[in-house]
C-alpha cells in the first residue's frame, strides 16, 4: 500500500512526499499537473501555420473552405448527415431549440450539466425543467425526467456526463419515441465516446458540440450540430448567418453565430487527432482506475464493456464526510494538481436558477448530496502514466492527510 493506512499526514508534508516512484514509470517527483491542456503536436501547429497563411492570402475569413471541410469531415466522424458549424456549444443548443420550435414548450434537462443546456431552453423561448441524476454515472435519472413530463413538455436532453454515453440511451430513445417526445444530445463532453460503435452526437434528433479550449478537441471557440433532420439542418444554417437563405435572402431572425474559417482550421486539424487523444485518455484513465480502484474512500465510476467514454474530465466520488475543499487545495497548493467539479454547484443552486427557480433547492437530493462529493482529476493527452500515478497518489494522500 502506498499509505500506511492510519498515518495523518499534516498538509503541506508534500515536499516529503511518500510518494514512491514505480518500478517502470519515472521519478514520481512533485510537478504541476494543470485539469487540462489542449492537444497540438508540432506537426499539427505547422500545419495551422500554413494554414493560416492560406486562409489570409486567400482573403476568405469566414464561411469558406475550411469550415465546409470541417462540417463534412465532422458529419462523416459522427456518423450523421449533416454537420453545422457555429460560434460556440451555447449557439448550437439554441439552434436546435429553435429549430424544434420548443417556444412556450417544456423542456427535461440535468441539473447536472454547464448551465448553458438549460439557458439556451430560455434563450429560444422555453421552460427548462431540471432533473436529478443518477449517482452511479452522474447523468440524468430517466425515471425522475419522465416523471416530470407534462402536457407542455416536447423534448428531453441528455447529457453525455464526462464523457460518458448514458448507459440508459436506448431507454431514453424508445420511452422518448413512446411519448412522443424528441431527445436531443448535448456532446459538448463527448466527442469520440461511442456506445456499440456508434458516436455520441447520432444518437438523438440532433447532437451539440462545443469545442472550447478545455473539451476533447477544440477550435479554440466554436460548436457544431450534428443532425440527420434536414429541417435542422436549414434552419440553423439560416440562423448563424443573420437568418440568410442560400440566395442571401434573409428570411428569418437570426445572428451571427458563424464560425470563422480560422477557428473551423483549427478544429479540422484537432479532428485529425481526435482518436489518438480519445485513445490516450482513456490509458490515463485506466491507470487511474488501476490506482484507485481499492481505495474505499474513493469511488470511481464504473464504464460498461460496449461504451468506450471520451473522459472529457474524470469524475471520482468521494466518501461523506470528507472536506472536500480541503482536499481541492492541498492538492493544488501542496502537489500542485488542479482539480474541477462536474458539477458544483449544479445548474438549480446557482446563484442565477435559485432566484428563477427558489422551488427546486432540497428537490434534486441525489445531485446535491453526490455532485456536493464529486471532483474530477486531470485528464489530457499530454500526460504521461507517472503524471497520472503521482495525481491518483497525490489525492490518496491527501485524503487520509486531512480526515
Ligand atoms: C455540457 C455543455 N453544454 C454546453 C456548453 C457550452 O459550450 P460553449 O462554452 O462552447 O458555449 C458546455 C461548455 O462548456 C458544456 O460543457
Amino acid at each position: 500500500m502506498f499509505l500506511e493506512s492510519d498515518t495523518r499526514m499534516q498538509v503541506g508534508r508534500a515536499q516529503e512526499s511518500k510518494i514512491k516512484p514505480d518500478d517502470n514509470s519515472r521519478s514520481l517527483g512533485k510537478r504541476p499537473v494543470p485539469s487540462m491542456k489542449p492537444f497540438f503536436p508540432d506537426e499539427d501547429i505547422r500545419e495551422m501555420i500554413s494554414g493560416l497563411e492560406k486562409i489570409l492570402r486567400s482573403g476568405k475569413l469566414t464561411l469558406g473552405s475550411y469550415t465546409s471541410k470541417f462540417e463534412e469531415e465532422f458529419a462523416k466522424y459522427i456518423g450523421t448527415k449533416h454537420a453545422i458549424s457555429a460560434n460556440s456549444g451555447t449557439s448550437t443548443l439554441e439552434m436546435i431549440y429553435r429549430s424544434l420550435g420548443i417556444e412556450g414548450s417544456e423542456v427535461i434537462t440535468p441539473t447536472n450539466t454547464h448551465i448553458a443546456t438549460s439557458n439556451a431552453v430560455i434563450f429560444a423561448g422555453g421552460k427548462p425543467v431540471l432533473a436529478d441524476i443518477e449517482p452511479d454515472t452522474l447523468c440524468i435519472d430517466v425515471d425522475d425526467a419522465f416523471s416530470k413530463v407534462t402536457k407542455k413538455t416536447k423534448a428531453i436532453v441528455v447529457v453525455h456526463l464526462a464523457g460518458l454515453i448514458h448507459p440508459k440511451i436506448h431507454e431514453l430513445q424508445r420511452r422518448c419515441k413512446k411519448e412522443d417526445l424528441i431527445l436531443i444530445e448535448d456532446a459538448a463532453h463527448a466527442h469520440g465516446a461511442t456506445i456499440n460503435g456508434r458516436k455520441a452526437g447520432s444518437l438523438s434528433e440532433a447532437g451539440s458540440f462545443s469545442f472550447y479550449p478545455a473539451k476533447v478537441v477544440t477550435s479554440v471557440e466554436g460548436g457544431m450540430i450534428t443532425t440527420n433532420n434536414d429541417t435542422i439542418s436549414e434552419l440553423s444554417r439560416q440562423m448563424r448567418n443573420h437568418g440568410s437563405d442560400s440566395h442571401g435572402l434573409q428570411v428569418r431572425l437570426g445572428y451571427n453565430w458563424r464560425m470563422s474559417e480560422l477557428h473551423s482550421l483549427v478544429g479540422l486539424v484537432q479532428l485529425g487527432r481526435i482518436e489518438e487523444i480519445v485513445k490516450k485518455k482513456n490509458e490515463i484513465a485506466s491507470v487511474y482506475n488501476n490506482e484507485l480502484k481499492d481505495n474505499r474512500l474513493i469511488k470511481i465510476l464504473k464504464v460498461p464493456p460496449y461504451i468506450r467514454h471520451s473522459y472529457y474530465k474524470y469524475p471520482v466520488t468521494l466518501e461523506r464526510g470528507l472536506n472536500i475543499s480541503k482536499i481541492q487545495e492541498t492538492l493544488k497548493h501542496e502537489y500542485l494538481v488542479d482539480s474541477g467539479t462536474v458539477y458544483y454547484p449544479p445548474c438549480h443552486l446557482q446563484p442565477v436558477y435559485r432566484s428563477m427557480f427558489p422551488e427546486l433547492k432540497g428537490k434534486l437530493p441525489v445531485s446535491e448530496d453526490v455532485l456536493a462529493r464529486t471532483i474530477s482529476l486531470p485528464i489530457y493527452a499530454g500526460m504521461d502514466t507517472s503524471d497520472a500515478i503521482y495525481v491518483a497518489r497525490s489525492l490518496a494522500e491527501t485524503i487520509q492527510s486531512v480526515r
